[in-house]
């Protein structure tokens, strides 16, 4: 078929470059990402700056003129790409790291060349494709059922709220459960969507920073018994201050004697799945009515990327939306429109890099990545534990996260050395607060963190 227009030779490209140009370009940004890639070490592991300097750099007048290339590009790199916290830093513990891979990078540079879509099945089968293989094979990793459906996200946030949204259409208002090391961002999506607060139950942790069950079992009968609706449990695989996983069979079976909905947090924690010590540390996560987790944590994609799975029809009747301007763009039979699934209409292929990566590295791979980073967070326990008369465990190794504290110091110390340590660039750690008591924390999530790299720390922060 041809498909070149007749008589029509095209007027220069006002927004093009030539051919030579864009290589030229192209290959001095890969340089310049394999660069950082391979030196990324003997950098520093967040590097802040005042607003001032910054905008001296990277302000100005609108630019009505063209400048030249390479110095913006200079300046980007040096000014605004250095000036961030590096989640992919080896000594990057802090909150949760985003330990991202070169062929994940890869697969979204080629989505993003593409100007891939993938909202609608006619504009879009080719990467929808991508993201329904790709969905398919994070549930297979999760355990969840085969009919399991599911959207790619912004992140844990975005999914969770999907989430939210979805089970509140279809089962209508009720209260939901959460714990007080529930993860903000699901409080966050609960007063966005309206949700009022006396439908809001926020119970007390026990004392291994766990969902108490029975503390949900007495909430929800305490709610029947007032007349109201108990809808959704919010449980977490993985919390993000100890990397506690909530007892999710006894959660699970609660749910199904009251007909509600089991929603899953496993946004950092999910991913540990992959390797034997984490199944067993997030045994019953299957039984998820929905889960969120985020691949740009520890999955190995850059960000961003979260993913919702959920029980077969429930994200369609919601999030539909087919006015006549989207006649011709929707799918036909079974086929689906990511746009019906979520939030975003116009929405980007996140898809892409999942991917790639789990083809060009193979899940065998992710395995060991994930098992060797549980091991080495033990590794930093025993390695505290040898010192006990300057260190305390607050909470011991969980997948990937580790909280102790020095004997004998205030909250303003821990939180002052903490900073420091940030400020030097060596590492970059952050304190946490559990049950009132300061401690710091490291979640070691990057396969190219050493144990030097833990003890050094460490050792750093005890001085
Ligand atoms: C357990 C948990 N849930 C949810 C989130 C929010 O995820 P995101 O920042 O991708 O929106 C996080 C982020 O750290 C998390 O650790």
């Amino acid at each position: 078929m041809d498909l070149s227009p007749k008589d029509k030779p095209y007027p220069p490209d006002t927004l093009g470059m030539d051919s030579q140009e864009m290589r030229r370009l192209g290959y001095a940004v890969v340089d310049a990402v394999i660069q950082r890639l391979e030196n990324k070490h003997l950098e520093p592991a967040i590097a802040s700056q005042e607003l001032a300097p910054l905008l001296e750099a990277l302000g100005g007048a609108l630019p009505e003129q063209a400048r030249p290339a390479d110095e913006s590009l200079e300046l980007l790199i040096d000014s605004a790409l250095f000036h961030q916290q590096h989640g992919d830093h080896p000594r990057y513990f802090a909150r949760v790291p985003g330990p991202s891979s070169f062929a994940a990078v890869i697969g979204e540079w080629l989505g993003v060349g593409f100007n891939t879509i993938a909202a609608s099945w006619p504009g879009g089968a080719g990467p929808s494709t991508v993201e329904l293989v790709v969905i398919d094979w994070l549930r297979q990793l999760m355990g969840l059922p085969e009919d399991t459906e599911g959207v790619l996200v912004s992140g844990g946030s975005q999914a969770s709220l999907t989430a939210i949204a979805a089970v509140r259409a279809l089962k209508g208002q009720g209260c939901v459960y959460l714990s007080d090391q529930t993860h903000a961002s699901l409080l966050r999506a609960l007063v966005t969507l309206g949700f009022p607060e006396q439908d809001i139950r926020i119970l007390e942790c026990d004392s291994s920073y766990r969902m108490s069950a029975q503390s949900v079992r007495d909430a929800i009968n305490a709610d029947k018994h007032n007349g109201l609706k108990p809808m959704m449990v919010i449980a977490t695989a993985g919390s993000t201050n100890t990397g506690a996983t909530d007892p999710l069979h006894t959660l699970a079976d609660i749910c199904a004697e009251h007909d509600i909905w089991l929603h899953v947090d496993g946004a950092y924690g999910a991913p540990a799945v992959l390797s034997e010590s984490g199944k067993a540390s997030l045994a019953g996560m299957e039984r998820a009515d929905s889960l969120t987790l985020d691949p740009h944590k520890w999955l190995f994609q850059p960000y961003d990327a979260g993913c919702l799975l959920i029980r077969p029809g429930v994200l369609e009747p919601c999030f539909n939306m087919n006015p006549e301007y989207l006649k011709d763009v929707q799918a036909a039979g079974s086929a689906t429109d990511f746009r019906n699934r979520g939030f975003e209409l116009t929405r980007r292929s996140r898809a892409l890099k999942l991917w790639f990566s789990f083809r060009s590295y193979g899940v065998a791979r992710f395995r060991e990545a994930i098992a060797y980073s549980i091991e080495l967070t033990e590794f930093a326990e025993a390695h505290l534990r040898k010192n006990p008369e300057r260190w305390e465990i607050i909470s011991p190794a969980q997948i990937g996260i580790i909280c102790f504290a020095l004997r004998g110091e205030s909250a303003e110390e821990h939180e002052r050395r903490a900073r420091e340590l940030s400020e030097s660039g060596f590492a970059c750690v952050t304190t946490t607060k559990l049950k009132g008591r300061t401690a710091l924390r490291l979640c070691i999530i990057n396969p190219l963190t050493t144990q030097a790299d833990i003890t050094e720390t460490i050792d750093r922060l005890g001085y």
